[in-house]
């Protein structure tokens, strides 16, 4: 399932990690890659030692931790230290790859399995062509390309690539989350749960018949989540 989480960043959010990043030096993305990445992989990343990198992890985790949707739909147990990359010029694309299912962090040496791969856009749509990101899905290949400051959830077993950018720059944060619910499918269906949750009580205001339906939401997420 994909999930779009619109205004992950405010526009001042926006504007800091736009001045970070223009302080920032950029190196080839090649050097994360895994062998079957190396590949396909033709990007540009941020050092995950730089003063930079740790400024704009801490800006873009502070943003998720308020973000209620996020956590209705991730359902996070570890967030993977956001990394971040540019396509533009000779180092324009990522070709179709998985992306690898434990990740380590470098800073904590800490473990992260990844279930939900996530991508922040920090440039605007207007600011560069191509640069889609391309999730083959059951249903085809969706095309995502999103204003700056929201973000997209896909599911970590999913073939994805980005499309070549053939003007400007695309940048963006992407990282990975362990989630506490590994199957996508139940996931889903807790994110559908909660979120008709919300629309009923906005709708209609508190009743019993919520109350029970909200027992059943975390009674299902006591059932399936792994804290
Ligand atoms: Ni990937």
């Amino acid at each position: 399932m994909l999930i779009r989480i619109p205004e992950v960043l405010t526009a001042d959010e926006l504007t800091q990690a736009r001045q970070i990043l223009a302080e920032a030096a950029w190196k080839d993305g090649k050097s994360t890659a895994g062998t079957q990445a190396l590949q396909a992989k033709n990007n540009e990343q941020l050092s995950q030692d730089s003063p930079e990198s740790e400024r704009l992890r801490a800006l873009v985790l502070k943003a998720l931790e308020r973000h209620p949707l996020f956590f209705s739909a991730a359902l996070p147990k570890k967030i993977y230290p956001p990394l971040f990359n540019r396509y533009g010029g000779d180092t324009n694309f990522y070709g179709n790859h998985v992306d690898g299912a434990v990740m380590q962090a470098r800073q904590t040496g800490q473990r992260i399995r990844s279930d939900v791969s996530c991508t922040l856009f920090l440039a605007e749509p207007e600011d560069y062509d191509g640069g889609d990101l391309a999730i083959e899905d059951t249903y085809g290949t969706q095309r995502v390309k999103l204003a700056a400051g929201d973000m997209v959830l896909y599911p970590s077993t999913s073939i994805h690539r980005v499309e070549p950018v053939t003007r400007g720059h695309r940048v963006a944060c992407f990282f990975w989350v362990e989630s506490m619910v590994r199957s996508d499918e139940q996931r889903r269906m807790l994110f559908d749960l909660d979120m008709n949750l919300l629309r009923l009580r906005e709708a209609y205001g508190e009743s019993s018949y919520l109350v029970n339906l909200t027992g059943t939401y975390h009674n299902l997420l006591r059932m399936w989540a792994d804290t």
